[in-house]
């Protein structure tokens, strides 16, 4: 019984997997097992035999018994171990890219610049495309005799005749945003608004639809300084280097005063570089948001006051990702925009970069 006993607790502790381990117990405590015969031998065995070796043979198939399952415990340990060693998934990587189609640099720029103001504190306001033109023209200070109407080439969306509800324009800038979210939340307020804006103009540098963002930022004392410091830093995190800007003196029928921005560049070579050289690149327009604009979007000018810009998103998209011509981005080539598109994965966060 000892060499059983030994033989057994050997074989099992070395056993590789669950199928030797089940042949051991078939082995040894099956029906036709080893211990199993003996256990019948017991019937042969005078009674005073039987009271020795009988309980001796029950002990020796408990502790087989209790071995194998032990160690079948142990073996289902160690495969999950192995398991868990071989499947180990790290998910902190970046997903696998996979590209189905690309993101426009339009989308890029765009959740680029939602990026850059948010970490300043701006939210982003909407408005429609379809605009009533008092919001587009009158709210903003141009009324209905002003040249800046006739100049925006604006696109007016047609009316039956007789019908004499107010006219509705496609939105010729992004500013009539201004006065909705000022009235949606009053003040203090800081919001971009960016979107698709409209005009009735095509040539290499202008396409009917264009993109613009605007932005917002009234408090009680909010400075041109403010709007400078605002602008600078947005422009050093876009392009990615330090963006010198200079204001040039300028009219807004919106802002007073007013002025046009423009960014550092030089020409060197036949490409524009931002953010080195002695030359300058119009970017923007902005001021201080005119007390009459305030005031059509009930916010009271003389508690508040606050800077306002647009900015072109195509322009600077066109300048950050060398794109040649405005007019590639509404073409709809698939050649173009694999070349110029983005991954769905490559979202931008100030963290991750810009
Ligand atoms: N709305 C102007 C345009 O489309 C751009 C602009 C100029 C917006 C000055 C502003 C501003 O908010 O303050 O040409």
């Amino acid at each position: 019984m000892d060499d059983l006993k030994a033989k057994y607790l050997d074989a099992i502790g070395q056993a590789a997997d669950e199928t030797a381990l089940e042949e051991l117990r078939v082995q040894a405590v099956g029906k036709k097992g080893e211990i199993s015969l003996k256990m019948r031998e017991l019937g042969k065995m005078t009674p005073e035999e039987r009271q020795v070796a009988g309980p001796a043979l029950n002990a020796l198939k408990d502790e087989i018994n209790s071995a194998l399952a032990a160690k079948k415990v142990a073996l289902a340990d160690a495969a999950l171990d192995e398991r868990l060693r071989t499947e180990w998934l790290d998910v902190t990587l970046p997903a696998r890219d996979r590209r189905v189609g690309t993101v426009h640099p339009i989308s890029q720029v765009w959740e680029e610049c939602t990026a850059i103001f948010a970490d300043m504190g701006f939210s982003v306001a909407e408005g429609p495309q379809i605009e009533e033109d008092w919001y587009n023209f009158d709210a903003l200070n141009i009324p209905s005799h002003h040249p800046a109407r006739a100049e925006m080439d604006t696109f007016y969306m047609h009316r039956a005749e007789g019908d004499d509800r107010p006219p509705h324009v496609l939105r010729t800038h992004t500013s009539p945003v201004q006065i909705r979210s000022m009235q949606a939340q009053g003040a203090p307020i800081r919001t971009i608004s960016p979107g698709r804006v409209y005009r009735a103009d095509y040539d290499q540098t202008h396409t009917p639809m264009f993109h613009q963002v605007e932005g917002l930022a009234i408090d009680r004392d909010i400075s041109m300084a403010n709007l400078k410091w605002v602008l600078e830093e947005f422009f050093s995190a876009y392009f990615g280097r330090s963006v010198k800007t200079r204001f040039r003196a300028s009219h807004f029928p919106f802002t007073e005063p007013s002025a046009e921005v423009d960014i550092q560049c030089s020409w060197e070579g036949g490409t524009v570089k931002v953010g080195e050289g002695d030359d300058w690149l119009e970017v923007l327009g902005s001021g201080m948001v005119h007390p009459k604009v305030l005031a059509a979007a009930g916010v009271d000018p003389e508690q508040w006051q606050g800077f306002a810009f647009g900015m072109g998103i195509d322009r600077i998209a066109m300048l950050k990702y060398g794109i040649p011509d405005l007019r590639a981005f509404f073409d709809s080539d698939l050649r173009w925009l694999r070349h110029y598109g983005f991954s769905a994965l490559q979202v931008p966060t100030i963290r991750g970069g810009i």
